[in-house]
């Protein structure tokens, strides 16, 4: 039995990552049916495989994880995260337990979710469980546009740690470029329902999100849903780089140029609504889903798997991170299972071909900002 990573995962697998990988080879070597996938450093669950005696119920044998890659400050996160947004606060505490209890480590969340505290109860748990500790888990979110100002972010900052309960975040990112008129709640809009601006620039906000890092509050900063162009100005002025660019991508909207342009600069992709978020607000009955997109299903067959899985499964291929939204215990732990199959570049090349500029997060409330990032190709 071999573990299945292509060379471009393989690369970028963390010493630890392998060093785990050398150990399950061994187990699975020495017979036992342990398959313990990646790791980044989880003694409990290290200890445990060689653990012959009672195992305590949250540790079964099949608890997988998933590998980590580094990013360009030398910190690594797992390749596969949970998804928060529009899981109801009543469900995402059970989500988010489910997912560590899966093997997850990764979670991702935002102040606009408006369900932090309820995510955080989730991590919780599982830390007072004694499944994880807080250093096994790689816990993102991200500072709201109506919070650019630079004197509001380290408030933001502390306010999503409260509901988190934290005393740290993994990585911070900007949500947007675009900047919203500040103090007016979360999506201010004048009497005709037209979205209100702030003239902050995020130049300025980023200076604001290192003294985060600089006061201890996160590990990391990004951004998110920024274009190539956005990202040259902000990588001239920066004294920390941003880590990852997290934006949508998917096989309809595979973002090949994007992905391009912040790989040669050392900036990792984490990858939006994978399945192009069949439960956006706005989805029409009739719009046609990936999940049950024959050209993946004729794919998935192929391997005895899911159109999910090959969806996750090329996105990580691709060297991106995909962060797939569930609140169903079943799907958070099928979507987990990709790392004992490989997808050949024939599929690859067939996965991109469905693309059709088929962006699902346009955001076009907030288009009259000068900061809007799609007015450009990529
Ligand atoms: N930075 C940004 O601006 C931005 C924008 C959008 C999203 N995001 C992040 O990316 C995450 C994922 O994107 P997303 O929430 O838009 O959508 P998504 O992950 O593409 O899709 C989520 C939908 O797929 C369903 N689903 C999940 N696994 C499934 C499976 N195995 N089989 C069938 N259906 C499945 C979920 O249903 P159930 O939940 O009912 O199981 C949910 O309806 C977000 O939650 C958020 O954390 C960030």
């Amino acid at each position: 039995m071999r573990l299945l990573l292509t060379p471009l995962s393989a690369a970028h697998l963390t010493v630890a990552a392998k060093a785990a990988t050398t150990e399950i080879l061994a187990l699975l070597g020495s017979g036992c049916h342990r398959r313990l996938i990646g790791d980044s450093d989880s003694a409990p669950i290290r200890r445990q495989s060689r653990f012959s005696g009672a195992v305590p119920h949250y540790l079964n044998m099949t608890t997988k994880l998933a590998p980590t890659v580094r990013l360009n400050n030398g910190k690594e996160i797992p390749v596969l995260g949970l998804g928060t947004w529009k899981s109801k606060p009543g469900e995402v505490t059970e989500a988010v337990k489910a997912a560590i209890d899966a093997g997850y480590r990764h979670i991702d969340g935002a102040h606009v979710y408006e369900n932090e505290k309820e995510v955080g109860e989730g991590i919780k748990a599982k830390i007072e469980e004694g499944v994880v500790k807080r250093e096994d888990l790689f816990i993102t979110s991200k500072l709201w546009n109506a919070y650019h100002k630079p004197e509001l972010v380290v408030g933001a900052c502390k306010r999503t740690l409260a509901d988190l309960g934290l005393d740290y975040l993994d990585l911070y990112l900007v949500h947007w470029p675009m900047a919203f008129k500040e103090g007016q709640g979360l999506f201010p809009m004048d009497k005709d329902g037209k979205m209100l601006f702030s003239d902050a620039d995020y130049l300025d906000t980023w200076k604001a999100m290192e003294e985060c890092v600089q006061m201890g509050l996160v590990k990391s900063i990004g951004v998110s849903n920024f274009n190539s162009e956005q990202l040259a100005r902000l990588l001239a002025v920066a004294k920390i780089k941003p880590v990852t660019n997290q934006i949508e991508v998917h096989p309809c909207l595979n973002q090949s140029k994007l992905i391009s342009y912040c790989k040669e600069r050392d900036i990792l992709v984490t990858a939006y609504s994978p399945f192009a978020s069949p439960d956006r607000p706005w989805a029409k009955p009739t719009d046609p889903s990936l999940l049950d997109d024959p050209v993946i299903k004729a794919i998935a067959d192929k391997y005895k798997k899911s159109n999910a899985h090959v969806i996750l499964r090329y996105l990580i291929q691709r060297g991106t991170v995909p962060i797939p939204k569930s609140v169903t215990p079943s799907r958070i732990r099928s979507n987990i299972e990709i790392f004992d199959f490989e997808l050949t570049p024939e599929d690859i090349k067939v996965l991109d071909g469905l693309d059709c500029n088929g962006r699902i997060c346009p955001f076009n409330e907030a288009k009259e900002s000068k900061d809007w990032p799609f007015n450009i190709e990529f």
